[in-house]
């Protein structure tokens, strides 16, 4: 018998259905339902042969779904509802016992909840790979010297490791705080029912334990409505790609003719369907690009979640394709990003040489004349008048005359002046803790090398 007096428009079922995305939580559906029903039988709900034949059924399934051999139909709305049919289909009526004690609104949250677990700790191994091959380039170029930039105008000097180990401070924060995500998944939904709990007296920490959960979710009408746990993935792949997305614009940058610091390998460019002499960073474009796209599918969901009211509205099977995709694009752009840094060639001439303008110094200039007594505010303005004359006159500081320096501060002393244009002076000065003085790269390189250990025990 049905409720329902008329066959479902063809157009709802394509609306309603889920099947098309969310059969890739099988594998967990299974799971949850071997262990919901041995459950039931140690619970005395179901008899030990129903529980025989209906872990029987699930393994037949589980075969046909590994094989992918499993025939899905037309009426199957979601994968619950496909497993479900098919162990009928296996067992017989026993099948139909599978789902007592049981709502598709707290299963699907359960599954949910370990892929998302997943999820996160795969995507925390995945950004410790790549914090360990930016350490790598670090340590391979740690006294190489390139401009650094604010504005992307150059600024002050610092060295290519330094700049590297900036990336893999936001990586051990992203790491942070998919660790975080995966905490949030550790209370089981299971067991909440529809709703409001279910009529038999179940045993939900033996299903926890059985499937890896901590604890059981407290609260019925939050454990089937709850979605955080899928916000805090989403936000922490959001700052995650916009880090990635920051370093992809940079190697954009640097690998133009134009910046000439680093060329890509082969393997992560692209040729041009016109220009025989194009090699385009397209990997690295991909990565700036598709940050936006997981930041909304974060937006997205908290569309979906706003001022929805408790428990569950269908409203909330559009969770997936946003977690699935940002699953998927996350992945696939933190390997990208590390096979680009681990083989990406950084060129020292061109670094050096756009560190050597010597324009980058002034700020190490003022900062000689504070050290004679003139504040701050008062040598800025000495030394702006002197890239003034400088930049006027087409010549390096290094280059201004005697008389042009007397001209700008007596407390200038040409000689102590020329001497600070000497490159590696503006940088070993930065002698500040987290500072670009090799010494201080060496114990942040050290640091972060603990941190990322520290992930890995
Ligand atoms: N496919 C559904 C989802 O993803 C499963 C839960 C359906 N529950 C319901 N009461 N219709 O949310």
């Amino acid at each position: 018998m049905s409720r329902f007096s008329e066959p479902q428009d063809p157009v709802f079922a394509r609306l309603n259905t889920s099947l098309s995305f969310d059969r890739r939580l099988w594998h967990h559906d299974i799971a949850q339902s071997r262990a919901h029903a041995r459950m039931l039988a140690a619970q005395r709900i179901i008899g030990d042969e129903d529980r025989d034949a209906l872990l029987a059924a699930l393994a037949a399934v589980e075969d046909e779904l590994v094989a992918d051999a499993f025939a899905f139909q037309a009426g199957d709305e979601d994968i619950h509802m496909a497993i479900e049919r098919r162990v009928i289909e296996i067992a017989g009526a026993v099948g139909g016992k599978l789902h007592t004690a049981r709502s598709r609104n707290d299963q699907v949250v359960t599954d949910v909840a370990l892929f998302t677990r997943d999820s996160a700790g795969h995507a925390a191994r995945a950004v410790d790979a790549l914090a360990q091959a930016l350490i790598d380039a670090a340590a391979a170029h740690l006294d190489w010297p390139l401009p650094g930039y604010t504005h992307l105008q150059r600024a002050q000097p610092v060295y290519l490791s330094h700049h590297l180990l900036a990336y893999v401070w936001m990586l051990l924060r992203d790491r942070e705080r998919f660790a975080f995500a995966e905490s949030q998944t550790a209370a089981l939904p299971l067991g909440a029912g529809a709703l409001a709990g279910v009529n038999f007296d179940t045993d939900r920490f033996s299903v926890a334990a059985e499937l890896g959960f901590e604890r059981v979710a407290p609260n019925s009408i939050d454990a089937v409505s709850n979605r955080d746990f899928i916000l805090d993935y989403l936000s922490a792949a959001a700052t995650c790609a916009t880090h990635l997305s920051r370093l992809g614009a940079e190697l954009v940058l640097w690998s133009s003719e134009e910046f000439g610091f680093v060329t890509l390998p082969d393997a992560w460019t692209s040729g041009s369907s016109i220009m025989p002499q194009k090699k385009n960073p397209d990997a690295a474009e991909l990565l700036r690009a598709k940050a936006p796209r997981i930041v909304g599918h974060l937006g997205a969901l908290h569309g979906v979640m706003h001022a929805l009211p408790l428990t569950y509205n269908k409203d909330l099977q559009e969770d997936k394709e946003h977690l699935f995709d940002t699953v998927d694009t996350l992945d696939v752009c933190l390997a990208a990003a590390a096979g680009m840094i681990r083989g990406a060639r950084f060129d020292a001439a061109r670094m050096s040489a756009a560190a050597s303008d010597d324009l980058i110094a002034a700020t190490d200039v003022a900062d000689h004349l504070v050290k004679q007594g003139v504040p701050f505010r008062a040598s800025h303005g000495i030394v702006a008048g002197l890239v003034r004359v400088a930049v006027d006159s087409g010549r390096p500081l290094a280059e201004l005359t005697d008389e042009e320096l007397a001209a700008a501060s007596e407390r200038l002393d040409p000689a102590a002046f020329r001497a600070l244009l000497a490159q590696s002076s503006w940088l070993e000065s930065k002698v500040s803790v987290g500072g670009t003085a090799l010494a201080r790269v060496r114990e942040q390189l050290q640091a972060a090398r603990s941190a990322l250990a520290r992930n890995a025990a």
